[in-house]
């Protein structure tokens, strides 16, 4: 990877979202889409009623030249749009709900992931139950490929302008992710895959008709919606498949907890949490962990010792190794 590269790219491609952002008079966001749709459809830009201008349109399609001569690889391409999206995000205050998951938790997915690969030869099919802009399945799908893997990867949004970043990063990174535009809640037309995975939303579902289909739903409330994303995914999952899942650390404390467990210890087992290192998190409150569950199978059982671990830090090599080295140990005598 060329850090200058990328922020020549960087450079280019914020220039040209912006004047797309002032000529068209639209958010960052769907000026954002439309840069990437430019690039993926020849570098032409998009003109209808004679809007953005002969100038403009030249002036951009001058920067895009300059971009595509740089060749850049999908990582890059990756990390590029990745830095785009954190600025747009804060120009244009996302809620946490809608931010997109940070390379950092990316690629922690990528080693979990590697390490529970059952068959090291077949393609393996991944569902992100909660794609959003896709920056995690991106990182995912991109670096188990460079990792030597055949991928086969879907994702699910109910919000279209996530979903169509998503589907235009992809594009720009020539990627082939199948992408459905729904609630996750409702019949998803995704054949069983190896890993479910998701960063997941954090709050009520509204649709109590639909959550009592599920184990998870509560009678008091809203059921919340993390607990039944899991439990829709964990459906599209193979038997001994894994899921692993983003959510509040707290989860096991919640009121709904026991209606979580109840779908634990039926349909999947509870083999790990992650904590992931309070640096990450504004307060105690917003603070993440990594569940790891297998769904039931041939083969799976509970692990002996369930994966209770704390990660320090990030920001230290050395304490990163430390935990994959854990976890490699805890997963030869207990999975
Ligand atoms: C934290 S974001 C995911 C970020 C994503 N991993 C990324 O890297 O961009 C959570 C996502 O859940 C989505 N979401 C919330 N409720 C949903 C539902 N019922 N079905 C599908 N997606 C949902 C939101 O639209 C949001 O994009």
């Amino acid at each position: 990877m060329n850090p200058e590269k990328i922020e020549t790219a960087f450079s280019l491609m914020n220039q040209t979202i912006e004047l797309l952002q002032q000529k068209l008079d639209t958010s960052f966001f769907d000026a954002y889409i439309e840069n990437a749709e430019n690039l993926v459809d020849g570098a032409k830009v998009r003109v209808i009623d004679q809007t953005p201008d002969q100038e403009t349109v030249a002036k951009i399609e001058q920067s895009y030249q300059e971009l595509l001569t740089l060749g850049l690889e999908k990582e890059e391409w990756r990390k590029v749009t990745q830095l785009l999206l954190l600025k747009g995000s804060k120009q244009e205050t996302l809620q946490p709900n809608h931010q997109l998951t940070p390379d950092s938790l990316g690629f922690l997915f990528v080693f979990l992931i590697e390490q529970l690969i059952l068959d090291k030869k077949a393609p393996v099919r991944i569902l992100d139950i909660a794609a959003g802009m896709g920056n995690l399945l991106l990182t995912i799908v991109n670096n188990l490929q460079l990792a030597g893997y055949t991928i086969d990867a879907s994702g699910v949004d109910v919000d279209d302008t996530l979903l169509a970043i998503a589907a235009s990063d992809s594009a720009l990174m020539e990627e082939t992710i199948q992408l459905f535009h729904q609630d996750s809640l409702q019949d998803l037309l995704v054949d069983p895959v190896d890993f479910a995975i998701g960063d997941l939303p954090v709050g009520f579902y509204p649709n109590d008709e639909k959550a009592r289909q599920f184990l998870t739903s509560s009678e008091k409330e809203h059921t919340y919606a993390h607990h039944l994303l899991m439990e829709q995914a964990m459906t599209y999952v193979k038997n001994d498949g894994f899921g692993l899942f983003l959510l509040p650390s707290n989860f096991l404390e919640t009121e709904q907890a026991p209606l979580l467990q109840q779908w634990l210890g039926k349909e999947v087992f509870l083999q790990g949490i992650i904590q992931l290192p309070d640096e990450l998190f504004k307060s105690e409150h917003s603070r993440k962990s990594i569940l790891i569950v297998q769904k039931n199978g041939d083969v799976a059982q509970q692990a002996e010792k369930v994966l209770l671990v704390k990660l320090p830090t990030l920001k230290d090599p050395s304490k990163v190794k430390d935990f994959f080295k854990k976890f490699e140990d805890w997963k030869s005598s207990n999975l």
